[in-house]
């Protein structure tokens, strides 16, 4: 019998709403950016995004429920993020999933952000278990070996900044914009990648974690050295900058991710979370892949960066998981938590 979720993603700076069925169609992804007033800052500013969601919110869901062409009684249940990310900002989204599911007496099904974001890639393929998953994004490095549906071992994850995060300090300290990963992926594709020797922090390391930090640092230093006191002008030593930054992060992410693989025997990797759009990424990874016989799955981009889809189908997989009618979630003592882990 076909079941439809409503999926809402409230978590960082994207507002988002979308209509799953159990056949992992989207009927509809809405994603409201908030790029426009974070830029002004560099960076995310959690007052201003929670503020920007109340005020997104309902026009998001209204027209995430327009274009899948139902009505609100017609969904099955709502999911909602309910961590990790910031709490201002996931509590308009728990707030607003928990008033429809009350008042319209519907199952509310709270849902982790990482597993939405390895979820993602069941709404354009089926893939059977096992898989070693990278979730790689502004807030997370994380690597994890999904055994099965429900046993989910952590491998690996940043010991101090995300890849992401990395990459938008670095466009930062570079005098470009906000994020840093789209505008410096850009710049890369006119650059050399080998032209700068940017450290590959924990490369030789047989851990599976991860370090960003001295990388961004190394970033600082190479621009007080080369371009001290001034803004570094669009040109060759940019490009060759913005190619040599890239690269040493996809070397890190590409083999740490890849050991994992081969060390565990899995001969499946999943790539997801806002960075995986990196197009140099997708590129490497799909190469090594084939000469190592790994299979390599991302998901398009739009299912990448943050958006509702994951957070619907992540529920369905939760609804089959429990194998019961439908797990609902206790309306009122589910909440928020910023430093929910896998
Ligand atoms: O998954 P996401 O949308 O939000 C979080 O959960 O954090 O990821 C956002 C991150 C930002 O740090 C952004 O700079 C990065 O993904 N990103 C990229 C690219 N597109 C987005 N990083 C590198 N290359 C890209 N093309
Ligand atoms: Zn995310």
């Amino acid at each position: 019998m076909k079941s439809l979720i409503l999926g809402i993603e409230t978590s960082c700076d994207e507002t988002a709403a979308s209509v799953v069925d159990n056949e992992k169609q989207v009927l509809s992804n809405i994603v409201s950016s908030q790029v426009d007033i974070h830029s002004e800052y560099g960076g995310i500013v959690p007052e201003l995004a929670s503020r920007r969601h109340l005020e997104n919110i309902r026009p998001v869901i209204d027209s995430a429920i327009t274009e899948a062409g139902v009505t609100l009684n017609e969904i099955d249940a709502i999911a909602v993020t309910i961590g990790p990310g910031l709490v201002g900002a996931l509590l308009v989204g728990l707030s607003t999933a928990k008033s429809i599911c009350y008042a319209l007496d519907k199952p509310l099904i709270g849902i982790n952000h990482l597993e939405g974001h390895i979820f993602a890639i069941f709404l354009e393929e089926e893939l059977p278990f096992p898989f070693v998953a990278l979730v790689v994004s502004g807030g997370h490095t994380d690597l994890y070996l999904m055994h099965e549906l429900g046993r989910i071992e952590t491998l690996g994850r940043t010991r101090d900044d995300a890849a992401g995060e990395c990459f938008d300090k670095a466009a930062r300290m570079m005098g470009l914009g906000y994020p840093g990963g789209p505008i410096i992926n850009k710049l890369a594709h006119q650059g050399d990648p080998k032209k700068i020797p940017f450290p590959r922090p924990m490369f030789s390391n047989h851990s599976f974690d991860f370090s960003f930090s001295g990388l961004k640092t190394s970033i600082k230093t190479w621009k007080a050295s080369n371009f001290p006191a001034e803004q570094i002008s669009e040109g060759q030593d940019l490009y060759d900058a913005a190619a040599s930054f890239q690269e040493a992060v996809v070397d890190v992410l590409v083999s740490k991710t890849f050991l994992a693989a081969e060390g565990n025997n899995i001969k499946r990797i999943v790539v997801s979370g806002g960075v995986a759009c990196n197009t140099r990424l997708r590129e490497r990874f799909r190469r090594e892949g084939t000469e190592k016989g790994i299979e390599v799955h991302i998901p398009r981009s739009i299912f990448c960066t943050d958006n509702a889809a994951m957070i619907a189908v992540a529920a369905h997989f939760k609804k089959a998981r429990n194998n019961i009618d439908w797990k609902i979630e206790d309306l009122f003592s589910l909440d928020v938590s910023a430093n929910l882990k896998l």
